[in-house]
């Protein structure tokens, strides 16, 4: 066995949550806290091992709900895939040595749109893929039009049927694709198609994330000819087969900024450990203007929220730019400083949910389209409140976190998509949080759910 003993994943598939948190506002947040792998990094790292029959090995996998997904989703199609997550070790190892269909259907899709990432290996590798269109969300229309057009520049012949995309190419052919708009995933996934096509192919336009950087270094390590990831540009000469590998997926930055603006809101004093402080750069500039005290050190960083916060205005960018995934927590430490911050969603429509319940919960918000004036200081109130999508459910543990009373947020599920142990990770560092509810059988849940 990969680790000698294998803990069991938390989720099991015959089950389903219906958990809830229960917050006590107040304490400060007092200690270290030790950031998981990026969720976001080891997503498109599990779809590149599609790009061969050899074994591949990540380390410092998140033990969250879409690995778990993703490993449904590979061992659906024939792969053998270990999830292990020990005290020392969270890995998995993945060979696709006998993929056998490759199809991806609605009900992986559905739950995490990023399946839409073996598009490109599959087509690849394969010659074909089968996967399904993810349909709207809650976070707004979110099309995958720029996967599809890059592959098609890249010979693949695309047909659209029952909603599923099924891709075709006898063996992909390097070309320049420029994208129209920088999107992370479709980056991920016409980067993956590359590394296999006759050729070279020239990508302008791409997403610089440290998570495309990430996946650029393994694809490397598996024998790809790779040059500029992390900038606008990159350059892929096609080779004709690439090798198993071993990677280490980087920290989360969105879990660190997570715990990072717990500690500022608490008015704490925090350490949050494990870390990449090199890809928090837009987030630090913010917290000063705020009034954060933020002390970086080479894997870790030290924040203190002693300071009165000021407001500041927030545009959400593409990286190096404030990430639209940091956008609903920083919407609750806006609503504890002074003044009126305006906070501009420029990457997704539809994505202020989150702002509704903390007006519930007594915050002074008004949106007026990709625009939310948060006008504070205003005092929180404990309420009943529902998560609607995985950050916004983040930042309503934040906004709880400085609540009067109790606040019981309802469909956790969203947080455990993406976020590693949440409420143990922040208990350790003084809060008051208990997950409550119980693990249903699959029937018994949805019966409830259904009112039966
Ligand atoms: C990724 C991240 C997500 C983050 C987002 C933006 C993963 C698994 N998810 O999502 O957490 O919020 O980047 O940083 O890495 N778009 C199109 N056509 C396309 C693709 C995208 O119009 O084919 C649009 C989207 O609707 C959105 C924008 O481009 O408005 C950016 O989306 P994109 O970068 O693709 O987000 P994801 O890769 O899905």
């Amino acid at each position: 066995m990969l680790l000698g003993a294998y803990a069991k994943l938390h989720y099991n598939p015959n089950q389903l949550a219906m958990d809830k948190f229960v917050i006590r506002g107040g304490n400060p947040l007092l200690g270290t806290v030790r950031v998981s792998g990026a969720k976001n990094a080891a997503l498109p790292a599990m779809a590149a091992a599609l790009l061969t029959e050899e074994q591949v090995i990540l380390e410092n996998i998140p033990q969250v709900r879409d690995i778990e997904t993703e490993r449904k989703l590979l061992a659906a199609m024939g792969a053998e895939v270990e999830l292990g997550f020990g005290r020392a070790h969270h890995r998995t190892t993945i060979s696709c040595g006998s993929i056998r269909n490759p199809e991806v259907g609605y009900d992986l899709v559905k739950t995490m749109r990023a399946s839409s990432l073996v598009l490109g290996p599959l087509v690849a590798r394969f010659g074909r893929a089968r996967v399904s269109l993810p349909g709207g969300c809650a976070i707004g229309a979110r099309p995958i039009d720029l996967h599809i057009k890059g592959l098609e520049r890249l010979g693949a012949r695309i047909t659209q049927e029952h909603g599923y995309i099924e891709a075709r190419a006898d063996r992909l052919k390097g070309e320049e694709i420029v994208f129209d708009k920088i999107t992370v995933t479709g980056t991920e996934d016409l980067l993956m198609a590359a590394t296999l096509a006759e050729g070279e192919t020239l990508m302008l336009n791409c997403a610089r994330e440290p998570e495309v950087q990430d996946l650029a270094e393994l694809l490397i390590k598996m024998g790809a000819k790779i040059e500029g990831a992390g900038t606008a540009t990159i350059r892929i000469q096609g080779v004709t087969r690439l090798h198993g590998a071993k990677h280490k997926i980087i920290p989360d930055r969105i879990e660190a900024a997570t715990f990072i603006i717990a500690g500022a809101i608490t008015g704490g004093d925090l350490n949050v450990t494990a870390c990449e402080p090199q890809h928090l750069d837009a987030l630090f500039q913010k917290l000063q203007e705020v009034g954060v005290k933020i002390v970086p050190g080479p894997d870790s960083v030290r924040v203190m929220g002693d300071n009165p916060l000021q407001a500041a205005d927030v545009n959400t960018e593409e990286y190096p730019g404030f990430p639209t995934d940091m956008q609903a927590q920083y919407m609750a430490l806006a609503t504890q400083a002074e003044g009126a911050s305006i906070i501009t969603e420029n990457i997704f429509e539809n994505r202020f949910m989150h702002a509704l319940e903390m007006v519930r919960m007594g915050a002074n918000i008004k949106i007026e389209g990709r625009r939310a004036v948060v006008r504070g200081r205003t005092a929180l109130s404990g309420a009943a409140v529902l998560a609607s999508d995985l950050r916004a459910s983040a930042s309503l543990v934040l906004a709880a976190l400085v609540a009067d009373d109790e606040t019981i947020i309802d469909r956790v599920y969203h947080i455990d998509r993406g976020y590693e142990h949440i409420e143990e990770k922040l208990k350790g560092v003084g809060a008051q949080i208990r997950r409550i509810g119980e693990i249903f059988p699959k029937k018994k849940a949805m019966a409830k759910a259904a009112g039966r």
